[in-house]
């Protein structure tokens, strides 16, 4: 299994490109089984979470061709409706192929995604969701056994909260619903507008994606389509965190500003002066940071838990105490302890991690417990005296395209071990 050695201490300076989205790149995949025909996705990511995508296609009966950052899926010919438990189980967010499934071939079984690094991701307003629009859902000793007998069929869907992947998974079965359907409490994600843009240009007919409620008029013809996924915005606020902590000064390509409004203020506060242009996005860092008072992760467009992680990395070396409040996932300070290993003082009650800068951060051994997480503590290592050994670095290959690539090309000092 490979590391990623890292040796702090260099302030990171260039320009890099910002990859794909992962959090939309997926959904697309999925949804790219609804009919008969092909789809051709520019901008995917070079990502383990996209290879497995790509195998439950092809394992459904797709044919994918892969070249460079292109994904070309022809479903013409689907040949099975479930999902194999060990590719389940590969990716948290297979269920997001749920809704495509079914709304293709009006039946699906897949099994019960199970425990997560995250803490418990339950499914109910997913399986709420679908049950409205007229599926029938049996859930047998793990497996999830789901049918539609009359056809799917459009209702109004309020939803408890406004989940990611149950706004996916309903829009995407709902594409193909006779009548209308309206989701209430929709989440209102950049990846959510990306992923209808992509179904309207197959010939669906959604509206008002990025707004709490979204509208979705059922049809029955879709078409080839060609798309190309968003920027990363959770890359970008790793790479800008990578820049501030090391007093760099970075310019990102091809990425979105407007999607990062509420990690930018955070970077502000912190000292940076950060300047967004149509696609590009500048950073320089001051010499000492300053803490941030108060980060409350919240949906869309609030800051992002994705986030979460790689800016608590960068707010360990601030001159001053900063406080987090995660709303969104339970069990998403695993870095805390890590970053702690590093030198870092952070103090954890529930939902809120208590951040006291300290001057320095020591290299040392230390683990990816999940994606983001993982991504923090190279963001930390970048800033640490002496080298640092990061294990299980197989978490950040599922969201982070090359990263120490892109890293080097910004003059970091970092390898990854064979
Ligand atoms: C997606 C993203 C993930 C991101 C998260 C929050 C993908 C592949 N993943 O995850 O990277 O961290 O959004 O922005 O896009 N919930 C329920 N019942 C449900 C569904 C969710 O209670 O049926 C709860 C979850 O436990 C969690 C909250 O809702 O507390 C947010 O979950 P959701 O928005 O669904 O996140 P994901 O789609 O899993």
């Amino acid at each position: 299994m490979s590391d990623f050695v890292i040796e702090g201490g260099t302030k990171l300076c260039g320009e890099i490109d910002i990859q794909g989205a992962k959090n939309s790149c997926l959904p697309i995949l999925a949804a790219t089984l609804i009919d008969k025909n092909v789809s051709v996705i520019h901008n995917c990511p070079d990502l383990t979470d996209v290879n497995t995508a790509v195998k439950i296609l092809e394992y459904l009966g797709c044919e994918v061709i892969r070249e460079n950052h292109t994904v070309i899926v022809d479903a013409t010919c689907v040949t099975a409706c479930d999902i194999p438990e060990h590719l389940m189980c590969e990716m948290r967010c297979s269920v997001v192929f749920l809704g495509a499934i079914i709304a293709r071939c009006h039946k699906a079984r897949i099994s019960m995604p199970g425990g997560c690094e995250l803490g418990p991701r339950p499914i109910d307003l997913h399986l709420d969701g679908l049950k409205k629009l007229g599926v029938t859902i049996k859930d047998e000793h793990g497996y999830l056994d789901c049918r539609v007998d009359k056809g799917l069929k459009g209702n109004k869907i309020s939803l408890a909260f406004p989940s990611v992947g149950a706004t996916e998974n309903i829009m995407i079965a709902s594409t193909l619903a006779k009548g209308t359907t309206t989701i209430y409490n929709a989440a209102q994600e950049p990846e959510i507008v990306d992923l209808a843009n992509f179904l309207n240009k197959k010939g669906a007919k959604i509206y008002g994606a990025g707004e709490n409620i979204i509208v979705i008029e059922g049809t029955n013809t879709l078409s080839d389509s060609i798309h190309s996924i968003i920027p990363d915005r959770i890359v970008t606020a790793t790479y800008l965190s990578s820049a501030a902590i090391t007093g760099g000064e970075v310019l990102l390509k091809k990425v979105c500003p407007d999607d990062l409004s509420s990690v930018i203020p955070i970077l502000e506060e912190a000292g940076c002066f950060v300047k967004g242009y149509d696609s590009s996005i500048y950073l320089k860092a001051p010499d000492i940071l300053k803490p941030v008072s108060l980060i409350r992760t919240m949906p869309y467009p609030g800051f992002p838990t994705d986030a979460q992680a790689p800016i608590m990395a960068l707010l360990c070396v601030a001159n001053g105490t900063s406080i987090f409040v995660e709303n969104i996932f339970e069990n998403r300070y695993k870095h805390v302890c890590e970053l702690n290993k590093m030198g870092a003082d952070i103090k954890l009650e529930g939902k809120v991690a208590v951040v006291k800068g300290v001057s320095e951060l020591y290299g040392t051994s230390v683990a990816a417990k999940d994606l983001r997480g993982g991504a923090s503590l190279i963001v930390a290592a970048l800033k640490a005296k002496g080298i640092t050994r990061l294990k299980d670095i197989y978490h950040i290959d599922r969201g982070y395209d090359n990263i120490e690539i892109y890293l080097s090309q910004l003059n970091a000092k970092i390898i990854r071990t064979k």
